[in-house]
C-alpha cells in the first residue's frame, strides 16, 4: 500500500495581508512574534497575536455561517455522541451539566490543585522554558514554541504515506491523502477531514511524541497528579466546499470550547506549514478562565465568531500560523477553532490529557454521525 505523498506547498505571508475569517470578519495581519521564540533553527510560529482591530468585510468567498445550520439541530446531531458518553461513563453527565460554569470549575481546581513541574527527562523539546509555558497556560490557556524536530516530522509522513484516512469521521470513506481529488469524486461528497484513528499505534514517531516527558511534565503540572492521557488524534483538514454538517462535526469554522473533562490540556502540533490558508487553528486569550454568562448558561458549546470576538476583544484573538513542526499547548476550554482550509492541506496531531477515565471510543478522535 506504498504510495508518494503530495509534498506540503510553502506559502509566504505578506504582513500586509488579511486574514478571513467565516462570518465576513477579517483580521489585519499586524503580526507579533512573542519574545519567548523557538529556539534558532527549530520550526518558528509564523503569527502568533493578529490583533489590531477586525474590520468587518462584504460577504465574500467564506463558508456559511453556522447560524444556518441551526441551533437544535446541531444539538440534536451531537445526541448520539452525547448519550454514548454517558453510557460508557454515568459520571461524565455530571461533568457535562455544570462544567461548564466558571465558578463551579474554579472550586473543581480548587479540590484538585495544580503539581510542581518535575525534572525534565531526555525529550524531543530541546530549549523549551516550561516554566515560561505553564505561565502562559495559565494566563493566556495557551502556550507556543513545543516544536518538533524535522526527523519527527518526516517520520510521520513516511506513515502518511502507507496508511490510508478515513474521510468526515466515516469510516467507509477510506482514501489516501494524494487522492483527495479523486476520492471525492468516486464518493460523490466533498471530504473535509481524513482521521487515522486508530492506525496511529503503528506509528512509532507518534508514540515517541505522546510519551515525551516534556508533554507529560506540563501536563502534570497544569492538571495535577491526576493527569492522564485522554486521546491522540492525527488527521487531515483539506480545501474543499464542505456540507455544513460536516463542518459542524470537524468543529471547524465556529468558536467553540471543549466540555470532555472537569480539567484537560492539548497539545496540538503541525505536520505541515500552516498559513493562512491552510486552516490555522485560532485560541481566545483568556477565554479559558474568563466567560459571560450567556456563554455558560447554554447548553451549546459552541457560539457565533462575531458574538466570541465582540466579548473577548479582537486583542485577545490568536490565529495561529507556523512552519511545519511547531506546536503549542492550550486549554481547551478556552474558546477555539480550527478555519477551513482554502489552499493548502493541514495535518494536524493532538495529544490530550485529561483528569477523568478516558473514553475509548474518543481516544482516537471518533465519533458517532448521524446518516
Ligand atoms: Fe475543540
Amino acid at each position: 500500500m506504498d504510495r508518494q505523498p503530495t509534498p506540503a506547498k510553502i506559502i509566504q505571508i505578506p504582513p500586509s495581508d488579511s486574514i478571513l475569517l467565516p462570518g465576513n470578519a477579517a483580521l489585519r495581519s499586524d503580526i507579533v512574534v512573542p519574545s519567548d521564540g523557538a529556539a534558532p533553527g527549530l520550526p518558528q510560529p509564523r503569527s502568533l497575536l493578529v490583533p489590531r482591530g477586525i474590520p468587518l468585510l462584504p460577504a465574500g468567498d467564506v463558508v456559511p455561517d453556522a447560524a444556518r445550520f441551526g441551533r437544535y439541530r446541531r444539538i440534536a446531531a451531537r445526541l448520539p455522541t452525547y448519550l454514548a458518553d454517558a453510557v460508557e461513563n454515568p459520571s461524565w453527565l455530571l461533568m457535562f451539566a455544570f462544567g461548564r460554569f466558571i465558578p463551579i470549575r474554579r472550586v473543581y481546581q480548587r479540590r484538585h490543585p495544580r503539581s510542581q513541574l518535575g525534572v525534565l527527562g531526555d525529550t524531543l523539546f530541546q530549549g523549551i522554558d516550561l516554566t515560561t509555558a505553564l505561565e502562559r497556560l495559565e494566563a493566556d490557556g495557551l502556550a507556543p514554541n513545543f516544536a518538533l524536530p524535522k526527523t519527527v516530522v518526516d517520520e510521520v509522513h513516511d506513515f502518511t504515506r502507507r496508511t490510508p484516512c478515513f474521510g468526515n469521521f466515516d469510516r467507509k470513506l477510506a482514501f489516501y491523502p494524494e487522492d483527495h481529488a479523486t476520492a471525492e469524486v468516486r464518493f460523490a461528497r466533498p471530504l473535509l477531514t481524513g482521521h487515522y484513528f486508530e492506525s496511529i499505534e503503528r506509528c512509532q514517531a507518534v508514540a515517541r511524541i505522546r510519551r515525551d516527558p516534556a508533554l507529560q511534565a506540563v501536563a502534570n503540572a497544569y492538571l495535577g497528579p491526576r493527569a492522564k492521557f485522554a486521546a491522540t488524534r492525527l488527521w487531515w483538514s483539506f480545501p474543499t466546499k464542505p456540507r455544513e454538517a460536516d463542518l459542524h462535526l470537524a468543529s471547524q469554522d465556529r468558536f467553540h470550547f471543549d466540555l470532555d473533562d472537569w480539567q484537560t490540556l492539548k497539545f496540538f502540533f503541525y505536520l505541515t506549514t500552516v498559513d493562512q490558508d491552510a486552516g490555522p487553528h485560532v485560541f481566545v486569550r483568556g477565554s479559558h478562565r474568563e466567560r459571560a454568562w450567556r456563554h455558560q448558561m447554554t447548553l451549546l458549546v459552541g457560539h457565533p465568531i462575531a458574538d466570541v470576538i465582540t466579548t473577548h476583544g479582537a486583542d485577545n484573538l490568536q490565529v495561529i500560523t507556523g512552519d511545519s513542526g511547531f506546536g503549542f499547548a492550550e486549554d481547551p476550554f478556552g474558546f477555539h477553532m480550527g478555519m477551513s482550509p482554502r489552499g493548502t492541506a493541514r495535518l494536524m496531531l493532538e495529544i490530550a490529557f485529561g483528569v477523568s477515565a478516558f473514553s475509548k471510543r474518543r481516544f482516537y478522535g471518533e465519533q458517532i454521525i448521524l446518516k
